[in-house]
């Protein structure tokens, strides 16, 4: 079976079996299969490289459930397989307030926690309340609260020391009953000024980030793309201060507490020039360098060897290793 159509970069590759599961039941049940397995949300943060020798498991789960409120904060629970900007949507029309700024990232319920979805100066994990998951060996639901999952930038501990062994089932978030908006963001406020809003809302702000991310990032239904591919690499102060000496216009945010800069992977990508570059069928996005694009029926290995070539020159020019933010399959 093709795996075209279950991930946003468009990768035709095969698996040898493709299942979805729509209850606990019938997730227990595909497990008991004795293939390999990989489970997927909205594939939107995977690069196939290869044809999966195994079956692929497609979270289905669905439902958004009031859990409870107090006077300050409403406790919502959405299932692994409800799309991400679906429940968002809910939330923004409701006025619950804290998931607005990440309105339009493609992907499930599920696989935000993994890792750490942020847009806009919000992560999943200040709205994060606890997630249960089905641990895989031992097929125990496990409930994990925000310490359990150790998230920090684009990570969790589904990515690290558990990695492949749970399957989240549903994500409990703590939402306010009062807005509380954040707009510090640069890019937010000039698209609000842009959008003559005069009373701030938790719709506006929503509606601001979808006109700034239909701008920047490629649709994927149009253009095969898994977001950014890289993540924004962190150095220390000192080896930042070096680099401001040699290259005055570097992009750099400031980690409180930390002695270290978070510097803007995409601006170090546009130096070496690869913004907009295109071979064959697949490049690197002409509005965000930190976006690479398969025009259609790309290989995913041409794809990865664009990302070694990519880490490679800004590596060179600038002595900074960047990471994959991207699963490699
Ligand atoms: N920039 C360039 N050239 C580029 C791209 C960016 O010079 O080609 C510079 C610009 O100065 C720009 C700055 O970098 O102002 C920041 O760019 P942008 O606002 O697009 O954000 P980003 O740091 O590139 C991160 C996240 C995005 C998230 C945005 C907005 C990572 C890896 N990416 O990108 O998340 O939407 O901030 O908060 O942290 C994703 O994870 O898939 C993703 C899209």
């Amino acid at each position: 079976i093709s795996l075209k159509p279950y991930n946003t970069f468009g990768i035709n590759v095969s698996a040898n079996q493709f299942a979805e599961f729509n209850s606990l039941e019938s997730l227990k049940k595909l497990l008991k299969n004795e293939e390999k397995h990989l489970i997927i949300g909205g594939g939107s943060n995977i690069l196939f490289t290869k044809n999966f020798d195994g079956i692929v498991l497609k979270n289905g789960l669905k439902g958004i459930h009031l859990l409870r409120e107090d006077d300050d904060f409403i406790y919502i629970q959405a299932a692994g397989g409800e799309q991400w900007h679906q429940f968002v949507l809910y939330c923004v029309e409701r006025n619950y307030s804290g998931v607005e700024n990440l309105s339009l990232i493609p992907g499930c319920v599920g696989a935000a926690p993994m890792q750490n979805i942020g847009a806009y100066g919000i992560e999943l994990k200040d709205v994060f309340y606890q997630l249960e998951a089905l641990h895989i060996p031992s097929s125990a639901i496990c409930t994990f609260n925000k310490e359990e999952c150790k998230f920090g930038y684009r990570e969790s501990v589904f990515k690290k020391e558990f990695k492949n062994q749970y399957v989240i089932l549903n994500v409990t978030f703590r939402l306010k009953r009062l807005p509380d908006f954040h707009i510090e963001y640069g890019a937010i406020k000039a698209e609000l000024e842009k959008m003559k809003i005069s009373n701030l809302s938790i719709q506006a702000i929503s509606q601001a980030v979808i006109n700034i991310r239909e701008s920047k990032l490629p649709n994927p239904k149009e253009i095969g793309n898994a977001g950014s591919f890289f993540k924004n690499p962190t150095i220390s102060e000192t080896s930042f201060v070096s680099l401001k000496d040699k290259f005055p216009q570097i992009v750099a945010y400031d980690l409180p507490d930390t002695k270290q800069k978070k510097i803007a992977a995409g601006w170090l990508i546009e130096q070496c020039g690869w913004k907009g570059f295109k071979q064959d069928n697949y490049g690197v996005h002409a509005k965000q360098a930190l976006v690479l694009v398969n025009y259609g029926d790309a290989n995913g290995a041409d794809i990865l060897k664009l990302s070694e070539q990519i880490i490679e020159s800004v590596n060179e020019k600038f002595s900074i290793h960047l990471e994959r933010e991207v699963n490699i399959v």
